[in-house]
């Protein structure tokens, strides 16, 4: 995000609940298949995906909140249903690059899990539904996995100072995957790690 405008006023952007969008939004990024390829297990599964037109698996809206002395970011996840392979529909997932940075997840619509695990592999699944509100604590990767019918979209709320580190996730995935068994969202250790 290029010329992020600085105001020390009171900013207000408008959220329709309905949709998941907000508005006005500065950016707008979205996560193909192709951009998450690595994380899912089904590389088989993925090459098909990838084939049949490589679907968006999520998009994001961002608005950064910046004054002369702060920075916050608003950031709206609206991650559509489906699988890849027999694993749900997921964000990327990530661990901020300072150590002292947390987060604010909101959900608002949609069910699901958001998996959290420390670099010393602590592993957490918070059971989401709509008005489920989560506060990462620094140092806990976050994953969000969309497990119902309908899209899962959720507030974000951070420091844009946090940073991004997305490489340990991508190298390893979490401790466990939500997959589809008997028709229901099962967890079972990552075959990535074995
Ligand atoms: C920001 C944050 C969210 C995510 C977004 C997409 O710190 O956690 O705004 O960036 O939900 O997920 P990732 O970044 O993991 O692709
Ligand atoms: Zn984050």
């Amino acid at each position: 995000m290029q010329n992020i405008p600085v105001s020390d006023l009171p900013t207000s952007v408008q959220f329709d609940f309905t949709t998941g969008i907000f508005a006005p939004a500065l950016d707008l990024s979205e996560r193909r298949i192709s951009d998450l390829a690595e994380m899912y297990y089904d590389q088989a599964a993925v090459q098909k995906m990838l084939q049949g037109g490589n679907p968006v698996i999520y998009e994001i809206r961002y608005h950064p909140f910046v004054t002369s002395n702060s920075d916050m970011s608003l950031g709206v996840t609206r991650l559509f249903p489906g699988k890849v392979g027999d694993e749900y529909h997921m964000t990327k997932g990530h661990f901020h690059e300072r150590l002292d940075q947390p987060e604010i997840y909101f959900c608002i619509h949609g069910e699901g899990y958001l998996l959290l695990e420390t670099r010393e592999g602590d592993f957490r699944a918070e059971r989401w539904q709509p008005g489920t509100i989560t506060h990462i604590p620094p140092q806990w990767a976050h994953r969000v996995v969309n497990t119902g019918s309908d899209v899962l979209f959720f507030v974000a709320s951070y420091h844009i100072a946090a940073g991004h580190d997305y490489a340990a996730v991508a190298q390893r995935g979490f401790a466990q995957v939500v997959v589809e068994r008997d028709g229901k969202p099962t967890f079972v250790p990552n075959p990535r790690r074995q």
